[in-house]
């Protein structure tokens, strides 16, 4: 078989080329980081997990119009999606206090905010995703003023679909992380989502229990990733039937 061209390999994803211009092949990879890559592991499943839920999150998306990359699954762990220029800004939705905003102003993890709060954070490795201004945005030139505002109108969309998604689930969402790019269609330029929707990238709390089901698992060693993953995926509706994690043995009495 003809090898692929390999055009992007980050801590969680492969990106190939896919088999049309302008497409991707996204691979998830079981590879979990945390504080910049200082701690990791392998979890085993993680990618067939993300991948299907990735997959579920960005169909619903698209189904409330919100674009985004996605095209279709195209097996266990890949997917064909949109290729787009990625605008290099992390792009947070908070809608309970956690993680470093608790840090940095003191609040207790679990603060209701008083409105859903966006931050933007230049998805710089090297420099651990500082957060930053929209004057930064606008003048280092990573992004225009309108593509700040649309960024805000599609993250807040977002948080609106996911925020039910979950609370459906008996999930609380707490924050997350989308990150966002340019197509282009003739001379107009849109913004979609990208990258992925994934317990790797959102905080999810148990409604009733506040237990965590997302990768602060791992961040905070909790317990098992795989676990907290497969539950999310199992309340959503969308395991997979050959993940070995999926199904635990029951005893029948
Ligand atoms: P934070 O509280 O560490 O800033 O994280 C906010 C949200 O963003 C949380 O849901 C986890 C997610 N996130 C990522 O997806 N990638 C990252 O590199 C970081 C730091 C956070
Ligand atoms: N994704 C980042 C890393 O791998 C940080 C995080 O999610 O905590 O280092």
């Amino acid at each position: 078989m003809a090898r692929r061209k390999k055009i992007y390999e980050g801590k969680a994803k492969i990106l190939y080329e896919g088999p049309e211009p302008g497409t991707l092949v996204q691979y998830f990879k079981d590879d979990a980081t945390a504080f910049n890559a200082e701690k990791r592991a392998t979890v085993e499943g993680k990618g067939v997990l993300n991948n299907r839920l990735s997959e579920f999150f960005m169909k619903g998306l698209a189904q409330v119009g919100i674009p985004n990359h996605f095209l279709k699954r195209l097996n266990m762990r890949e997917q064909l999606i949109r290729q787009v220029e990625i605008i290099p800004l992390e792009v947070i939705v908070r809608n309970f206090a956690a993680g470093s905003m608790s840090t940095r102003l003191g609040l207790a993890e679990g603060t209701a905010l008083p409105r859903p709060i966006v931050e933007f954070c230049l998805k710089d490795d090297k420099l651990g995703d500082p957060l930053v201004s929209e004057e930064h945005v606008t003048a280092f030139g990573w992004a225009s003023q309108q593509d700040l505002d649309d960024m805000v109108s599609l993250a807040l969309r977002v948080n609106d679909f996911m925020s039910g998604v979950m609370l459906a689930a008996g999930i609380k969402l707490v924050d997350f992380k989308i990150e966002i790019g340019r197509v282009w269609d003739n001379d107009f330029q849109r913004l979609i989502v990208a990258d992925e929707i994934s317990p790797d990238s959102c905080r999810l709390w148990d409604v009733e229990t506040g237990q965590k089901l997302d990768k602060d698992v791992f961040r905070r060693d909790l317990g098992s990733l795989s676990d907290a993953y497969t539950e999310v995926a199992r309340r959503l509706g969308v395991l997979p039937s050959n993940v070995t994690h999926a199904a635990k043995p029951t005893l029948i009495n």
